[in-house]
């Protein structure tokens, strides 16, 4: 494909470009927090499977240096809309006191004090201004004391299975090379899920958030009640970035509390196969599911608070949000390019992408498209 047809096809691929971020992504982490407000009093961050970096860049855009992006933008955003209609409208107010200051002067920066963010991810990082980037793999236990010592270097205890100062924030973009086989491409997405959150367990501070990644498969539902144990907010989000004939959402987890004497693990994490244990004292909101097939073919869901009855088995539905501004671009459709864009390289071309090698064995067997006849 083509860098224009791909410009074309895909109108957030060349926004990136244009607006300097790494990769699309970050248009989506952006959307989420147009949604959520997730970055509101945060400064310690930890940015999971974060190769090649946009979600980095927008924690250090918006926590180190202070700029408006997201929530804080689009709230600016309202205002103006809100003038614009005012000043359009019958209402004979003073014309002056409705007017936007001559020449509009650019709000000052307001970076955060003591920010912290750790980055990781399988491949290396090109370094960012004030974040710890770190090469680890976040299914690996032995990641945990890594990034326990990157965050608190100074009072870092090698015996401690949490942060000393724990974070407010655990995003994970985690996706796995994708197979094409869609039941073990979400149960690799399910595992990087999974990683994540025991990595979250062990530096989230009471009342943090966790964003992260995941595959709408069939058993999604089960995740969300285990989520739903150690966080008092679990919502599933599809930013208009996200293509919507991809499976990709996020589950946006806010509050968290964890049962009274729960202790993250590493001897023993949380997986598929291993259950929280449910807080008795802590009230549960159930929801039973209701499933009819009507005679026209159509399945009416009915949703309803029930008292769980002993060994059933009860599935807490998610509420699901679609984010990002209706009047931004949808990812699924193609756009006429503007006609003084220039065809731009992407920002940060992958360090050492899997396709590599394949890479450097064509082009040594004299390059592309049909001369690759040394290869075979
Ligand atoms: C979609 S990309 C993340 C994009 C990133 N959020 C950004 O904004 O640039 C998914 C990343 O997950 C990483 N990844 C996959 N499995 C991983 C693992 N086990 N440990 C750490 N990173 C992993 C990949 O290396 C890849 O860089």
């Amino acid at each position: 494909m083509g860098k224009s047809s791909k410009d074309k096809r895909d109108a957030y691929y060349r926004l990136a470009k244009e607006q300097g971020w790494r990769a699309r992504s970050a248009f989506k982490l952006l959307q989420l927090d147009e949604e959520f407000n997730l970055f509101e009093g945060v400064t310690r961050v930890v940015d999971l499977c974060a190769a090649p970096g946009s979600w980095s860049q927008v924690l250090s855009r918006v926590l180190i240096k202070g700029e408006k992006f997201g929530r804080s933008a689009w709230e600016d955003k309202e205002r103006k809309d809100r003038l614009a209609v005012l000043k359009a409208s019958v209402i004979k107010k003073s014309e002056q006191e409705l007017q936007e200051p001559e020449g509009e002067v650019p709000e000052p920066l307001r970076p955060r004090e003591n920010v912290k963010i750790v980055s990781i991810d399988l491949q290396p990082m090109s370094p960012l201004e004030g974040i710890i980037t770190l090469q680890a793999d976040i299914t690996h236990p032995s990641t945990v004391p890594l990034l326990l010592k990157a965050l608190d270097p100074e009072s870092y205890d090698p015996s401690s299975t949490s942060a000393a100062h724990p974070v407010d924030l655990v995003i994970s973009d985690g996706a796995p090379d994708v197979t094409g086989l869609h039941d073990l491409d979400i149960y690799v997405q399910s595992q990087l899920l999974w990683a994540a959150l025991n990595l979250a367990l062990c530096v989230l501070k009471p009342g943090g958030k966790f964003v992260a990644k995941i595959f709408r498969g069939k058993d999604v539902d089960l995740l969300f009640a285990q989520l739903k144990i150690v966080f008092e907010r679990v919502r599933v989000a599809k930013p208009r970035s996200s293509r919507a004939s991809s499976i990709e959402a996020f589950v946006v987890c806010e509050g968290f509390n964890p049962p009274k004497g729960f202790k993250a693990s590493l001897d023993n994490p949380l997986g598929a196969a291993q259950k929280l244990p449910v807080d008795p004292e802590k009230p549960r909101e159930r929801t039973k599911l209701y499933r009819r097939l009507r005679e026209d073919g159509i399945t009416e869901l009915e949703l309803g608070s029930d008292e769980e009855k002993e060994g059933e088995d009860v599935r807490w539905i998610a509420p699901f949000l679609a984010c990002g501004d209706l009047s931004a671009y949808d990812a699924d459709a193609s756009y006429h390019l503007p006609k003084d864009r220039v065809s731009l390289d992407p920002v940060q071309p992958p360090t050492a992408p899997p396709y590599k090698r394949a890479l450097e064995m064509r082009k040594k067997a004299g390059g592309a498209y049909g001369k690759t006849k040394g290869l075979i």
